[in-house]
């Protein structure tokens, strides 16, 4: 493998590596026999640059992402951008400067990386990525992308607020307020995108997306901007997270404001983690469109295949569900993350 990468000059690793010292939270974990390759050659080495630790659903996914590569017997080199995209270039240049055999990454937001991956083109270290897509012009800067559709999270989002309104016997005007995820990332561009598309198609006269803003995925980030929401906008009875996190945040501000959240304000999420559908079981969220986070053995088995200079898929689709109110109590104990 080592003869396939290209020259990286020692300033540009030096560089590169004390910046991710400096920016990212990083750790290495080696596991299991020299059996990692699958045929009983050299131990693979993966680079996994992760967003953060924002939501809930970041927690199950580096979980997954670590167990399943302690399970393969990779080497993993794993780092936390705290949600920064210099961070994340960052790391990706320190695991091209200790030449990995493969990178993973979630991209924090769509752009920006087409630098970055062409250098680890010309190391000849195929990327892949994971979770949340990139905009590019050269498709070739990685191999494949393993995640969610978000767009059509959206679409089931807006699916979802129909049934929920038919249940509710709701009549007249949905004001809705949206919790956008992170400004520029793609599961916040595409679950806007896929929600306004049902809406715009099918609901012109009555649903009106009053209020939006950018909670960054995070509980506290929810729960300051819903307090502002409720602040320019009472009327409000509608609300659309992005992700549970910001949902669960926004509760304790519309309970703050002396509002019965899941009756007073009806409210549809993403994700689908457990302290997600214990609100739901409260009555205290309406539905929540599932978005998978258990990527990792899923992801491993991609690395072997990419490894080996076998043929990958492009696009690999994660399988998900959705989840009324009265699903709650029964779903919750078989939730796996
Ligand atoms: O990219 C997936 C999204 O990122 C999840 O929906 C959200 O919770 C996370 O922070």
């Amino acid at each position: 493998m080592l003869n396939r990468r290209g020259f990286l000059t020692a300033a540009v690793g030096v560089a590169a590596a004390s910046g991710l010292a400096a920016c990212a939270k990083e750790d290495d974990s080696s596991s299991g026999s020299d059996s990692g390759s699958g045929g009983g050659g050299k131990k693979i080495t993966l680079g996994f640059a992760q967003v953060g630790s924002e939501s809930g659903w970041r927690t199950a996914n580096t979980k997954s992402v670590k167990a399943a590569a302690k399970e393969a017997g990779y080497t993993l080199k794993f780092s936390d951008a705290q949600q920064k995209q210099e961070n994340q270039i960052s790391a990706i240049r320190s695991y091209i400067a200790q030449k990995v055999n493969v990178i993973a990454f979630s991209p924090v937001v769509v752009t920006g990386w087409d630098a970055v991956l062409k250098e680890a083109k010309t190391a000849k270290i195929p990327v892949i990525l994971t979770d949340r897509s990139i905009e590019t012009s050269d498709d070739s800067l990685y191999v494949s992308f393993i995640g969610s559709d978000f767009t059509d999270e959206g679409r089931r989002a807006a699916r979802m607020l129909e049934k929920v309104l038919a249940k509710a016997g709701h009549k007249g005007a949905v004001k809705i307020a949206q919790l956008e995820g992170t400004t520029g990332a793609a599961p916040a561009i595409e679950r806007a995108k896929g929600f306004k598309e049902v809406m715009d198609a099918e609901h012109k006269d009555d649903w009106k997306v009053v209020v939006s803003q950018t909670g960054d995925f995070t509980r506290a980030g929810g729960k300051q901007v819903m307090a502002a929401f409720l602040q320019s906008n009472p009327d409000i009875n509608v609300l659309y997270a992005h992700n549970d996190d910001m949902a669960l945040g926004a509760i304790q501000s519309i309970e703050a404001a002396g509002k019965k959240p899941g009756k007073d304000i009806l409210i549809v999420s993403v994700d689908g983690v457990k302290d997600g559908f214990v609100a739901m079981s409260e009555g205290k969220i309406n539905a929540i469109v599932e978005c998978n986070p258990l990527l990792g053995p899923q992801l491993m088995d991609l690395v072997k295949k990419v490894n080996d200079g076998e043929t990958v898929e492009r696009r690999i689709k994660t399988e998900e569900g959705d989840f009324m109110q009265d699903e709650a109590k029964a779903a919750l104990p078989d939730r796996k993350y």
